[in-house]
């Protein structure tokens, strides 16, 4: 699907279809719909089609008229207008998207007049992420994919004058964010024996090349050999072979700066290990690598956007398997930072090897460090599906976190660090334990990864393990993998100040 800007007076359009938008329970229709109604469209006016359409979030409608070059109208309903944010308008364009493919609209309008009195900030690119997110779909598997044969070719903004240059830079971002969460998607979907630490590395690979990063990878024997103990615990009862992958973007100018680090867990498969999760809990846990999916996908719009900034991403990944070589509960295990780990509960994994991985980025001096990782189901059951949690030691990068989600529709809520919790972390016979009990589960874990955080570098711990993952399709999209975490990183790239953390 390619987005276009066609600059033509109203009259000269021309499309399958053109868009408009309406709220709910308003008195009247929005401006731009208004006046062309009245100067180039009266036949939408007068149509029962419109009178009885009520607006309700996400609700299409066709308008159908004769004699004019457009011919359809899909008016979307926006819901309530006091109701009305972000995310909102992500999902009324995601369904309108979807109306589209089932109705085979091949061009579709957008004439920028429909977003006349929609106030959000940056609402073209929300337009553009949402319209792609609403058409992914993932038929890899699938022997008939005739899902694909409605998708719209193209869609045309059209404007009646010359658009600043600047209307098209944000048209080809969001693109950029649109296929960066597309890319995540298709890694979170692909089934693990596809989807493997190896296969990750070779990604990352193809994408260096393309975009010039710096790829390096280590392999089961460096990592060992490293003295990772921690991450070689977890994959100590794997066939598949795990990888560390590492990559840098540097913009030309930026040599020598301190770099942004972030950090993603890999788990391409996580059956608990010894520690082994019941039927019920388990047929999902290809999911588990959704933190180094969304930075691959970070990392594909950071190729597209070249942010002006230094950017590492470190992605340690393995399966979590059992077998007789496999890691028991009770064994002790010295992590790269030198502190020794009882492990009691194999399936809480994630943390062993992200801690291995935050300690190791201290050799690339972060000026701040960000991990993303599907780490608790007690973060499940504390925020629902739909909202990750926070985690910091520094309440900049909190505050940054949470606000470049909220404006790009993707929820963050802060959870406590407080030293008290550390408590229950501490181990009769080692530095620490890897499990505190259930109760505050998503905490233990963060206070945890926070015992390995470089020295006095700000840092913010991701948990997504709720919104990385839909078990059911929704308005906004189909059902797997979310994407969730690329757009706030894109995001949080133009919003951060290396300088000032
Ligand atoms: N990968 C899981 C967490 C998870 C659960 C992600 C549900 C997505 C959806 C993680 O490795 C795990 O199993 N955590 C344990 C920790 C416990 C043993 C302390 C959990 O949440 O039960
Ligand atoms: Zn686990
Ligand atoms: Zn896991």
């Amino acid at each position: 699907m390619e987005f276009n800007i066609v600059v033509e007076p109203a009259s000269a359009w021309s499309a399958d279809a053109v868009i408009f938008f309406a709220f709910k329970d308003s008195e009247e229709y929005l401006p731009g719909f208004s006046v062309w109604m009245a100067s180039d469209a009266d036949w939408v006016s007068g149509s029962p089609a419109l009178a009885d359409f009520e607006g309700d979030l996400g609700t299409t409608t066709v308008i159908y008229g004769s004699g004019s070059s457009v011919q359809r109208v899909l008016l979307v309903g926006l819901g309530a207008e006091k109701e009305f944010g972000v995310e909102q308008f992500s999902q009324a364009v995601a369904a309108a998207f979807q109306k589209c493919r089932e109705l085979r609209f091949r061009t579709v309008g957008v004439p920028l007049a429909a977003f006349e009195g929609i106030i959000l900030e940056d609402r073209y690119e929300h337009f553009v992420v949402a319209a792609m997110g609403g058409l992914y779909s993932f038929d890899l598997f699938k022997s008939k994919k005739d899902d694909k044969i409605g998708l719209p070719e193209s869609v045309r903004f059209l404007s009646a004058e010359e658009l600043p240059e600047h209307f098209s830079e944000a048209i080809a971002r969001a693109q950029a964010i649109g296929m960066g969460t597309a890319y995540t998607r298709d890694l979170v979907n692909l089934p693990p024996n596809v989807a493997n630490p190896v296969y990750l590395a070779e990604e990352a690979r193809k994408m260096a090349k393309k975009y010039g990063f710096k790829f390096k990878q280590m392999k089961r024997k460096e990592i060992i050999d490293k003295g990772m103990g921690a991450f070689a615990s977890v994959f100590r009862g794997s066939v598949d072979e795990p990888r560390m992958i590492i990559l840098e973007y540097c913009p030309k100018d930026r040599e020598g700066q301190k770099p942004l680090v972030v950090v993603g867990k890999g788990v391409t498969f996580d059956t608990g290990g010894i520690s082994l999760k019941p039927t019920g809990f388990i047929e999902d846990m290809k999911c588990d690598m959704a933190g180094a999916a969304a930075i691959l996908g970070f990392f594909q719009a950071v190729g597209e956007i070249k942010p002006d900034l230094p950017i590492v991403g470190i992605l340690p990944c393995a399966d979590n398997m059992p077998d007789a070589a496999s890691t028991r509960p009770g064994e002790v295990v010295t992590s790269f930072s030198g502190k020794t780990i009882e492990i009691l509960n194999t399936d809480a994994e994630g943390r062993l090897l992200l801690c291995d991985a935050l300690a190791f980025s201290a050799q690339y001096e972060p000026a701040a460090i960000i991990d993303l990782a599907t780490l608790t189901g007690a973060c499940v059951v504390a925020l629902g599906w739909n909202v990750a949690a926070v985690m910091d030691n520094s309440l900049k990068m909190r505050n940054l976190v949470i606000e470049s989600g909220m404006s790009v529709g993707e929820r963050f809520w802060a959870l406590p660090l407080w030293d008290m919790y550390k408590e229950e972390l501490k181990s009769e016979v080692a530095d620490l334990k890897n499990v505190g009990s259930r109760e505050g589960g998503t905490i233990h874990a963060g206070i945890f990864l926070k015992e390995f955080v470089p020295e006095s570098v700000p840092w913010a711990h991701l948990d997504i393990a709720g919104p990385a993952w839909r078990k059911k399709k929704t308005p906004a999209g189909s059902a797997g993998g979310t994407g969730f975490g690329v757009r706030t990183l894109v995001e949080l790239t133009t919003r951060l100040d290396l300088e000032d953390l």
